[in-house]
């Protein structure tokens, strides 16, 4: 990192920072500065940063660090498809999947959706029978993007019902069966790489389920999402039920592409590219937004101020809408997998931390559960709250309004707290958070969600210098694993050899 960059670091890590109360008693435009709406036409988004400790000073200073750490050409060569990604070579498109960047590879990524659309339409039209089951096989990217849509967009498994399997563990695979017409079911299997032992292990087994069920034509029923179309092939899928997309898609930014399979299918083609488009106004703004308004930029200094000046170590996202509850689980391989780094782009040392760990649940359940911790703990956790203004569901207008009450009264009670003569009642306060609050969960509203959780995720990495599309720190337990099951255990440390043998494996 350049001495500049360090000299900012120690500024915003000297920086006197003021309580959150004096913040807002010392400034009527506070929320102006940092309470701002993402227009997405019929529809919004507001980000409220203003109950963190970020003020004019702090901000410049972020933007000192910004320029030192040349953001906004990182951030133009991200979304013009340069080879941004340098330690495996290649570009991060996956802005072009939803129209932003090259136009050669917004040209290719579009053809891509056709092809997927028409198999969607062909699937619609009954090319496949009476489908009415979709098994989405997939782990991590290919699971986590597609598994937060449909639970977030189609509970109501009005078109096709989904099911999303990950795990290798055959329970996973039991559970999602067991409600399946096998007669009526497609198996979609998604692997960017299709190589990856859980996927394939639980493919294998619903070709098994399926033929055992009777399906004449097992193979018949598959459909592969994968950036390798040739190994599909070669696993004996049929070319035209092959939905391919580019390499360059990092499979944690990947629901875009063919991976999002399963979101076409539960909402409909319309419906897919309107997700897309959510994502391009999100890309559209952050790359024109001046830094300063400028939201993913925005959320990336919030993120740093607390885990680099504040030395938090995690950070907590409540999704106050039964609808998003998986929004922790994707936002922990998004952040985790992409800024969990220790080495800087050049491969020299990070020296300071690198991504907060990101844990959360959905509100009001876990006020009842670990929000003592938030408000009288020890650690000082910044956390995010994201609601939306209208339900969805049948019940009394009273669900959602005490819904949203509790949700802005966390908020409050973390920064003001409370006092009391009695130190087992008394809230230190001061405490930070951040509120997005959707007007709507659509498929726009989430598309522009998504991505700029992305360009946060990007942000972030910029200004610490690290590569966040790469994920080498995942192989290592794969190679171990493997020579674990071709019983290479003489290799392995006493604690692991006793525990193979006592498993019995
Ligand atoms: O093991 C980590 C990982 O490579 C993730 O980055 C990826 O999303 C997941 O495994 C699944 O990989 P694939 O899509 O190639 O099956």
């Amino acid at each position: 990192m350049s001495t500049e960059a360090d000299a900012i670091w120690q500024a915003i890590e000297d920086y006197p920072a003021r309580p959150l109360a004096k913040l807002f008693a010392d400034d009527d435009a506070r929320l102006e500065m940092l309470s701002h709406r993402l227009d997405l036409g019929d529809t919004d988004i507001l980000f409220d940063f203003s109950k963190t400790h970020l003020d004019a000073g702090l901000l410049g200073l972020f933007h000192d660090l910004a320029k030192a750490m040349h953001l906004a050409g990182m951030r133009d060569q991200l979304l013009a498809g340069a080879k941004i990604n340098i330690s495996e070579d290649r570009a991060a498109e996956h802005p072009a999947e939803r129209g932003t960047g090259a136009a050669d590879a917004v040209r290719q990524a579009d053809a891509l959706h056709m092809r997927m659309a028409a198999l969607v339409s062909a699937i619609d039209e009954g090319v496949f029978g009476d489908i009415k089951h979709v098994l989405h096989i997939g782990i991590g990217g290919s699971a986590l993007g597609p598994k937060l849509i449909v639970d977030a967009l189609a509970r109501d498994g009005d078109r096709y019902d989904i099911a999303v399997v990950s795990n290798v563990d055959g329970a996973a695979l039991s559970e999602a069966v067991s409600r399946f017409d096998p007669s009526r079911t497609l198996v979609a299997i998604a692997s960017k790489t299709f190589t990856t032992t859980e996927t394939l292990l639980n493919a294998n087994s619903a070709i098994e389920w399926l033929r055992a069920s009777g399906v004449e034509d097992p193979y018949g029923r598959l459909v592969a999402l994968t950036a390798a179309p040739e190994k599909a092939a070669e696993w004996g899928i049929d070319e035209t039920r092959i939905l391919p997309f580019s390499d360059t898609v990092g499979g944690r930014y990947s629901v875009w592409s063919s991976i999002g399979f399963p979101v076409a299918m539960a909402l409909g083609n319309e419906a897919f590219a309107a997700f897309r488009a959510g994502a391009a106004a999100m890309d559209a703004h952050f790359a024109s937004a001046p830094l300063e308004r400028n939201l993913p930029v925005l959320a990336a200094f919030v993120d740093l101020y607390y885990a680099q000046a504040r030395r938090c170590q995690t950070r907590a996202v409540f999704a106050y809408d039964e609808r998003l509850r998986l929004l922790p689980d994707f936002l922990q391989q998004l952040e985790m997998e992409s800024n969990g780094k220790r080495v800087l782009r050049d491969g020299s040392a990070l020296t300071r931390p690198s991504s907060p760990i990101v844990w959360g649940g959905v509100g009001t359940d876990a006020q009842h559960a670990v929000f003592q911790l938030l408000h009288q703990g020890t650690h000082l956790t910044p956390v995010e709250f994201i609601a939306a203004r209208l339900p969805d569901h049948e019940f009394d207008a009273e669900h959602h309004q005490i819904l949203l009450t509790n949700c802005f009264a966390q908020g409050s009670a973390l920064m003001t707290g409370k006092a009391s003569d009695d130190p087992q009642r008394s809230y230190p306060g001061d405490r930070p958070s951040t509120t997005i609050l959707l007007d709507t969960i659509d498929p726009k509203s989430l598309g522009a969600l998504v991505a700029f959780y992305e360009h946060r995720t990007f942000a972030n990495a910029m200004l610490l210098g690290i590569n966040p599309f790469d994920q080498f720190g995942v192989e290592l337990g794969k190679e171990i694993a493997k020579s674990i099951g071709e019983r290479q255990s003489g290799d392995f440390d006493p604690s692991t050899r006793a525990l193979i043998e006592a498993a019995g494996l």
